[in-house]
């Protein structure tokens, strides 16, 4: 059966509009591609982990060629296959697919819904399950793109955003990389009256509008494919599930768009992998660590903006467990 893989291991300032609001056009460079490498069962944890560090929008597993292998089917962003061959090294060979091969909808038919935070229940249309008193269903088609709901760095995300909106209803979320647009809606849904949501990946952003839509709050949420780069504004919660390199690489448009006293929430990093993502963060801004949450192999770092300068702390205060965070340290 194909899966979704894991790997191994309220401000008050409302943002600008966003300097885009465009229809994304074609990506420049290579287009994305979709890849395969077969790898040994008992590598597939492995060989996935080293596959979403180079960048990857989805990583799926598939009975391989052989008894005992796997095939790992993932989208590789534009330019991304020599990163992806990287990250690999000697030991395994990233090979393209043609996309009609790549079985991504394979998943479909086994789709279920998927709980996060408290009371999050994310459902796929065509599979709702029952809903407890009390609980948040949300349903979410991710199409081509990436965010049904159930991997555990899109839970991650949703536990802080859940936990933040407990605390206030923040004014405006911004969801950097939003694949099929889960945590914006999520936001929507829980009141927040403006949601911008953008990808790079074309494919994602038909997908967010259209769940956008399919959930009721199409008004509300503002998906385009405009470069974090060219975003303005300040948002009070940033959420960037966007995996480790990209993290880096947009460290300082992360912090730039953070208001003060704002919820910075970065996801997608390997357990053992989230100092360097730290790091940059605090070169970047004004940050402070409130929270590492890890869940499944993966962690997310929640970070509050200071209202003034001064460097990171990576010492997260000690807080009580919450239902998805599994490691507190
Ligand atoms: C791991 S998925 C997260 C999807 C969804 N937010 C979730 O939490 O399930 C990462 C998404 O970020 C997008 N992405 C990667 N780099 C990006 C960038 N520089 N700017 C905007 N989106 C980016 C990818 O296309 C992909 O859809």
């Amino acid at each position: 059966m194909p899966a979704l893989m894991s790997p191994p291991a309220g401000g008050s300032e409302v943002p600008d509009p966003p300097s885009g609001g465009r229809s994304p056009g074609p990506p420049e460079g290579p287009p994305p591609g979709v890849a395969q490498v077969v790898v040994a069962a008992t590598d597939a944890d492995l060989a996935s982990g080293l596959l979403w560090s180079a960048g990857v929008q989805a990583v799926v597993e598939e009975a391989g060629p052989e008894p005992g292998t796997v095939r790992l089917v993932c989208g590789v962003p534009g330019g991304g296959m020599a990163a992806v061959r990287a990250a690999l090294g000697r030991r395994w060979v990233a090979e393209p697919v043609a996309v009609a091969d790549a079985g991504f909808d394979g998943w479909r038919p086994f789709a279920s819904a998927a709980r996060a935070g408290r009371r999050l229940v994310i459902q796929p249309p065509w599979a709702p399950s029952p809903v407890g008193p009390g609980e948040l269903a949300v349903e979410i088609d991710p199409g081509r793109s990436f965010g049904h709901g159930s991997h555990p760095t899109t839970r991650l995300c949703l536990a802080a955003l859940e936990a933040e909106t407990d605390r206030a209803v923040p004014r405006a979320v911004l969801d950097a990389g939003c694949g099929s647009g889960v945590l914006a809606v999520v936001a929507a849904r829980l009141g927040v009256r403006r949601v911008v949501a953008v990808d790079v990946d074309p494919a994602a952003v038909v997908a967010a509008r259209a769940n956008a839509v399919r959930n009721g709050v199409r008004a509300r949420v503002d998906v385009s494919g405009t470069p974090l780069a060219e975003l303005a504004g300040r948002f009070p919660v940033v959420l960037a599930n966007l995996g480790e390199r990209a993290l880096l690489d947009h460290a300082a448009d992360l912090a730039r768009l953070s208001a003060p006293r704002g919820l910075l929430v970065v996801s997608g990093l390997l357990t053992g992998r989230w100092r360097q993502v730290a790091g940059a963060l605090a070169d970047a801004g004004p940050l402070t660590m409130e929270d590492r949450t890890e869940l499944e192999g993966w962690a997310a770092l929640a970070l509050r903006r200071r209202r003034f300068g001064g460097r990171l702390s990576v010492r997260p205060r000690p807080r009580p467990p919450a239902p998805a965070a599994t490691d507190w340290r």
